[in-house]
C-alpha cells in the first residue's frame, strides 16, 4: 500500500477546465471516496491518477515517486470499473489471471494466486464459467479480483456497484468494506451515491464543478457540513435550507413569509444580522403543539422506520422526519421546533458556512 498525494493537479479539454487544480492527501492503508454528481469530474481524477488520462498541470505521487511521466502499469494501481470491462470468451479463472499470464508466471503460481483470490471473493465454484454465464454481482467479484490479483499498492474504484441491483450494492460494499480490512490496500472509489459514499468511506470528498467543497470524515460532512452544496447533497433528505434574517436586537430569525422563531443568543453569540441561510436536518426538528415553525405539508413519503413529511414554508421547501407509526394529519399544518444546537448558517451568497458548529 501507498500514500497517494494530489498537488495542484489540473485537467482541461481543449478551452474547458473539468478539473480546478485539486490538491488532495490520501493516507496509505486509507479508504476515501470522492463523491459528486454526474460531470463533476471524478472519473478524470482516478482516471489521471491510473494514468489513462495526461494531466494538464500539477503533480501526481505514488508512494515517494512522482508518477506523471510513469506509464499506467509502472503506477502500482489497479482500477476496477462501473461495466466490469472482463473478457467474454474467457473463464473466470482465465480473467483472473489474465495479468499474471502477461507477466509470464509459470502456471502453478498462477493457479496457486488465483485459488487464493478467488476463495476470498467466494468465487471458487465459479472458476470454469464465462461471464455470460454470471450474475452482475458475480460479474464484478470477478472484476475486483483481477484487480486484486496484482497485489496493486492502490486500488481505484470507478462506480463499480452502479450496475447492480439495490440488494446486491448493499452486500457489494461491505465485501469490498471487509477486503479492506483485510488487505488494508490503499483505497480510492468514486460514487455520486452519498449512502455508499458515507458506508464506505475512512474520509469523503465531496466535489463540485471539478473543485473539492469538502473532505472530511462521514462525520463531518454529515454534521458539519461546510457549505449548502455538501449539506444539500449529503443525507437523505439533504440539509433543509431556508433564508432567513438574523435580527439580534429582538433576538429573532425572520423567514421570508413573515413567520419568526427565537434566537438562542447564548448558544450562537457571534452570528451576524442580516440575511442568512439557515439549515436544519430532517430528523432534528421535533413537532411541537405550539411556538415552533409552522410548515404546510403536502405529500408524505412512507419510509418503513420513518415518514417524510415534505411541506413548505413560504416559497421554500421544508422536510420533516417522524416516526413510522406516529400519526399526523398529512394535510394540517404543522409546528416544527428546531433545536439551537441543531441549526447550520451559511452565507446567503457563497453557500459557505459562516460560523463552525458552537
Ligand atoms: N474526452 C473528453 N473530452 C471533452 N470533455 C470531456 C472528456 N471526458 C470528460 N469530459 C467532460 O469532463 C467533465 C467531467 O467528466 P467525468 O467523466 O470526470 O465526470 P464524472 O464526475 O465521472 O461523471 P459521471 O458521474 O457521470 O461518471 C464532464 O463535463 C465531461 O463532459
Ligand atoms: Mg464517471
Amino acid at each position: 500500500m501507498a500514500a497517494v498525494t494530489l498537488k495542484s493537479v489540473k485537467k482541461n479539454y481543449g478551452t474547458t477546465t473539468v478539473v480546478h487544480g485539486v490538491d488532495l492527501h490520501i493516507e496509505a492503508g486509507e479508504f476515501v471516496v470522492i463523491l459528486g454528481p454526474s460531470g463533476c469530474g471524478k472519473s478524470t481524477l482516478l482516471r489521471m491518477i491510473a494514468g489513462l488520462e495526461a494531466i494538464t498541470d500539477g503533480e501526481i505521487s505514488i508512494g515517494d515517486k512522482i508518477v506523471n511521466e510513469l506509464e499506467p502499469r509502472e503506477r502500482g494501481c489497479a482500477m476496477v470499473f462501473q461495466n466490469y470491462a472482463l473478457y467474454p470468451h474467457m473463464t473466470v479463472s482465465e480473467n483472473i489471471g489474465y495479468a499474471l499470464k502477461v507477466a509470464g508466471l509459470a502456471k502453478a503460481d498462477r493457479m496457486a494466486r488465483i485459488s487464493a483470490v478467488a476463495n476470498m471473493l467466494g468465487l471458487a465454484d465459479f472458476l470454469d464459467r464465462k461471464p455470460m454465464q454470471l450474475s452482475g454481482g458475480q460479474r464484478q467479484r470477478v472484476a475486483m479480483g483481477r484487480a486484486m490479483i496484482r497485489e496493486p499498492d492502490v486500488f481505484l474504484y470507478d462506480e463499480p456497484l452502479s450496475n447492480l441491483d439495490a440488494r446486491l450494492r448493499v452486500a457489494m460494499r461491505i465485501e469490498i468494506r471487509k477486503l479492506h480490512q483485510r488487505l488494508g490496500t490503499t483505497s480510492l472509489f468514486v460514487t455520486h451515491d452519498q449512502v455508499e459514499a458515507m458506508t464506505l468511506a475512512d474520509r469523503i470528498v465531496v466535489m463540485n464543478k471539478g473543485q473539492i467543497e469538502q473532505v472530511g470524515s462521514p462525520d463531518d460532512v454529515y454534521h458539519r457540513p461546510a457549505s449548502t452544496y455538501v449539506a444539500g447533497f449529503v443525507g437523505s433528505p439533504g440539509l433543509n435550507l431556508l433564508s432567513v434574517i438574523i435580527d439580534r436586537a429582538s433576538q429573532q430569525i425572520r423567514f421570508k413569509d413573515g413567520q419568526a422563531i427565537a434566537l438562542d443568543s447564548t448558544h450562537w453569540p457571534h452570528l451576524p444580522e442580516g440575511p442568512v441561510t439557515l439549515g436544519f436536518r430532517a430528523e432534528q426538528a421535533a413537532i411541537v403543539s405550539e411556538g415552533g415553525l409552522t410548515i404546510s405539508p403536502h405529500f408524505s413519503e412512507a419510509l418503513g422506520p420513518s415518514r417524510l413529511l415534505h411541506g413548505t414554508v413560504g416559497a421554500e421547501q421544508a422536510v420533516i422526519s417522524i416516526g413510522g407509526t406516529q400519526h399526523y394529519a398529512d394535510d394540517a399544518p404543522l409546528q416544527a421546533e428546531i433545536p439551537s444546537n441543531a441549526m447550520h448558517f451559511f452565507d446567503p451568497v457563497n453557500g459557505r458556512r459562516i460560523l463552525p458548529l458552537p
